[in-house]
């Protein structure tokens, strides 16, 4: 299995969602030197024993009985270790949760960057009740897109039409990014 840096993005936002969420932050930041990836939600938390466990490859708290696929929390862990970058995950139950990653984007293990602009469509189109703020920056340049403005403007997300406006809109952004 090749995950991407987007594949984990992606299943630690769906963590977010799953743990009842409805705001979340996903702030990615890419310098020369450093790739620096926030998650942040008001989600239902963990306390200190669950997290222990979650970090654990072969728990899951019920959802899948008998198997890991290897992302989520383990995957992190285990990216910023390979890698010689950090993963710090921070929780309080009843609060929320957040997880920093810092990584080296010059490291020869560390996986393939993937599809942002697909990963975000993915992650905003989401049927879920809640907010979803996604910030990108390379170098100077950044961008803030924010799921309750989208809907604001273009209704429901879900419409292949606007998800085509989505995938547009998203990709211009990065684009400017350089
Ligand atoms: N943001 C979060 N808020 C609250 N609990 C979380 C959060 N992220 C992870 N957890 C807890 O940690 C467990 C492990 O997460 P992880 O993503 O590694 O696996 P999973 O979500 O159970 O399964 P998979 O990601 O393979 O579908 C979750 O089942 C959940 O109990
Ligand atoms: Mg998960």
């Amino acid at each position: 299995m090749h995950a991407t840096i987007c594949d984990l993005i992606t299943d630690l936002v769906q963590n977010s969602i799953e743990a009842d969420a409805d705001e979340i932050t996903l702030n990615v930041e890419e310098t020369k030197t450093n790739l620096r990836i926030v998650i942040q939600d008001n989600g239902k938390g963990m306390s200190a024993a669950t997290l222990a466990k979650a970090k654990d490859p072969f728990w899951s708290d019920g959802k899948h009985r008998h198997r890991k696929v290897g992302l989520g929390l383990p995957f992190l862990l285990q990216t910023a270790e390979m890698t010689g970058g950090s993963a710090e995950i921070e929780s309080e139950e009843g609060r929320g949760t957040s997880v920093t990653l810092n990584l080296d984007p010059a490291h020869v293990d560390l996986p393939m960057f993937g599809n942002f602009t697909s990963a975000a469509v993915s992650l905003m189109t989401y049927g879920f009740d809640g907010n979803l703020t996604i910030e990108h920056s390379r170098n100077n340049q950044a961008y803030s897109v924010s799921r309750n403005d989208l809907i604001d403007a273009l209704g429901c997300l879900n419409d292949m039409q606007n998800m085509v406006l989505l995938k547009q809109f998203i990709e211009s952004n990065e684009k400017e990014l350089g």
